[in-house]
């Protein structure tokens, strides 16, 4: 795929972005929904208790942001439905398993069946990280990132960003089998 490709194979893609308050992942979701409004819906996994407060960090820590602040003038009244429209919370933590710790069984099913793209961005970005912690998010949760990755039938892209590597695996399934 060429870099000029992307933003039209965005179009009515489903997309999950994990370390959803991240720096990177603030910058990467208002890009794709300034310039690809027609993708589908973009989840967002954040570490958070319930729905409640996964809305809250939202709200507090990325959208109140000022580099939403373009997107925000493009949709005008409208920038709350738009974003109620393309944005699906996914309260979780990559750390706790090939679930991700999300704990509502339909939401998984649901990105399962309809994911065509995973961002990885969940990590620890501390380098005097505990040793179990940094295990944790930034080793098992890359693993537990592609465990759930090959439940998802429609995937054909996994992008894992660390420290070290940025890696794009245009993914298949028979590469899974
Ligand atoms: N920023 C750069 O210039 C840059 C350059 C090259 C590579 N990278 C790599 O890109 C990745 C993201 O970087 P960043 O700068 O966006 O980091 P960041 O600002 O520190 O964000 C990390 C995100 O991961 C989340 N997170 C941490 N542990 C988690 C867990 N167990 N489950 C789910 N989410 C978790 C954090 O959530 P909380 O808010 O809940 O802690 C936060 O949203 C990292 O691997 C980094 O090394 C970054």
């Amino acid at each position: 795929m060429e870099f000029g490709d992307v933003i039209p194979f965005l179009e009515n893609k489903n997309i999950l972005v994990t370390g959803a308050t991240g720096f990177l992942a603030k910058i990467f979701v208002e890009k794709k929904l300034r310039v690809q409004p027609n993708i589908q819906k973009i989840y967002l996994l954040l570490r958070a208790e319930d729905d409640n407060s996964a809305l809250q960090r939202l709200q507090n820590e990325v959208i109140e942001r000022d580099l939403f602040r373009v997107l925000k003038e493009n949709w005008g009244s409208n920038f709350n439905s738009f974003l109620t429209q393309k944005i699906v919370l996914v309260p979780g933590d990559v750390s706790l398993g090939e679930d991700l710790g999300v704990k509502e069984p339909t939401l998984s099913q649901k990105m399962w069946s309809q994911l065509d793209v995973i961002v990885n961005l969940a990590a620890t970005t501390n380098f005097d990280e505990r040793y179990d912690v940094a295990l944790g998010t930034n080793t098992l949760g890359a693993e537990h990132l592609v465990r759930f990755a090959k439940k998802c039938v429609r995937l054909q892209v996994l992008v894992h960003v660390s420290t070290v590597s940025s890696n794009l695996m245009f993914y298949t399934r028979k590469s899974t089998n």
